[in-house]
């Protein structure tokens, strides 16, 4: 049996954080089903149909192992529906846990088959979150390394103006 597990998240958009904990998990599940769903406390900045190219461009090179997919639901009916046994969530710092664990516990409360598996991430990637590399990226800063290249294209060109191709704060 595939031990398959449910990889939830905005994405909005993907960055190399995702990718590591993708990377990560691979070595644990047979499958990862990497999925959008609604977190309404977040005002997205790309349309699902354009998160979900960049995750398709992205994980190519995970050909086979991993599925992209999206909901408008809870994330343990669709781990339910995808025969799933996990959610995996990546942990950066102590500042991730307190929302984490109680996002975890309310799944658990929810459907108490469904386990939460938290890995951490790489040290490079401790600092970084969709929400404050578009941030950097709208005010002009660089972003280089942070995201794939294919993603970085796409926050280009929804702040063209602002950024001048973000130069400012050269990686050191
Ligand atoms: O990348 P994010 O924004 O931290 O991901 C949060 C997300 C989308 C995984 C979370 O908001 C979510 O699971 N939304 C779907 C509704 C749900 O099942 N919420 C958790 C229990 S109430």
């Amino acid at each position: 049996m595939q031990r398959i597990a449910i990889y939830p998240g905005s994405f909005d958009p993907v960055t190399n954080g995702h990718l590591d904990i993708i990377t990560r998990g691979l070595t644990l599940f047979d499958k990862i089903i990497v999925t959008i769903l609604e977190n309404p406390a977040k005002n997205a900045l790309f349309t699902v149909p354009e998160r979900m190219d960049m995750l398709q461009k992205t994980l190519k090179k995970f050909n086979g192992r991993i599925e992209i997919a999206s909901d408008d639901g809870l994330v343990v009916d669709y781990a339910v529906k995808r025969n799933a046994a996990a959610i995996l969530r990546g942990m950066r710092a102590v500042s991730d846990f307190e929302y984490e664990f109680q996002m975890a516990l309310m799944n658990r409360k929810l459907n108490r088959d469904i386990q939460t598996v938290f890995l951490m991430t790489g040290l490079r990637w401790i600092f970084t979150s969709s929400s404050i590399i578009k941030e950097a990226a709208k005010f002009g800063g660089n972003i280089d390394g942070m995201v794939p290249a294919y993603v970085k294209r796409k926050i280009m060109q929804k702040y063209p103006i602002e950024t001048k191709g973000g130069k400012k704060g050269k990686m050191k």
